[in-house]
């Protein structure tokens, strides 16, 4: 079994030395970096947009793995890729058309994610598996950093695994929302892939020391 991933949250770094905080993560063992992109109307809040991720991107030495939290993600896929995205993760509950959708993920070469709120079974995903790459399990309602993590999230984990199991095998299950080193254990122990954590790591004493413990966080 390979190792899981860290994806450290920009959106819970200090905006105005964001270089500084990008230059922790390229020097940290984190894998990729998690951008979280709203749009006001698919969540109630607005974190930044595509001229803020291709700052990151010029300056990230890591994957930018980015989660839009947005209506209508179908308009924005193509600025998203030119922004420097590698993975473009849409959410369910914003596709109308979610198999064409992933398509033209795809198509712009990046590997195509769908993420979850908290209310939708994983069950929903049963006739596009094959069409996606990561599964990201929302463990809190997205829109904002420094949540509770809800603890149904370990049965959804376990569920999706079984769903995909001889179906989609290289298929990724990242869990994003109130993630740290308390639970980690037991999201890698439930079948997780990819752990996205913000505040746990940029509110840390030392976000390096935190991200090294995320990552060498063996399961239960
Ligand atoms: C929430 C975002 C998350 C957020 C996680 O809507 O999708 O990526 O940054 O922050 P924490 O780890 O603080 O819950
Ligand atoms: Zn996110």
């Amino acid at each position: 079994t390979t190792k899981h991933l860290i994806a450290p949250s920009v959106l819970a770094a200090n905006f105005a030395k964001l270089y500084d905080d990008i230059q922790v993560i390229n020097q940290s063992e984190a894998d990729w970096f998690h951008v979280d992109i709203m749009d006001g109307v698919f969540v109630p809040n607005i974190s930044f947009g595509f001229p803020v991720m291709q700052a990151i991107a010029k300056h990230a030495v890591k994957p930018l793995d980015v989660h839009l939290m947005i209506v209508d993600p179908d308009r924005y896929l193509k600025i998203c890729k030119d922004s420097g995205a590698s993975n473009i993760t849409v959410h369910y509950e914003a596709c109308t058309h979610l198999h064409r959708t992933l398509a033209a993920i795809k198509e712009l070469g990046c590997k195509a994610g769908v993420a979850l709120n908290p209310h939708t079974p994983v069950s929903l995903l049963k006739d596009v598996l094959t069409d996606i790459d990561l599964v990201c399990i929302m463990s809190v309602n997205p829109g904002f950093g420094g949540q509770k993590f809800i603890e149904q999230t370990y049965a959804k984990i376990q569920e999706l695994r079984a769903l995909s199991s001889g179906v989609n095998d290289s298929l990724l299950i990242e869990i994003d929302g109130g993630v740290d080193i308390r639970n980690a254990a037991k999201l890698i122990e439930a079948g997780a892939d990819v752990l996205v954590a913000g505040s746990s790591i940029f509110s840390a004493e030392d976000p390096t020391d935190a991200i090294r413990q995320l990552k060498n966080t063996p399961p239960l």
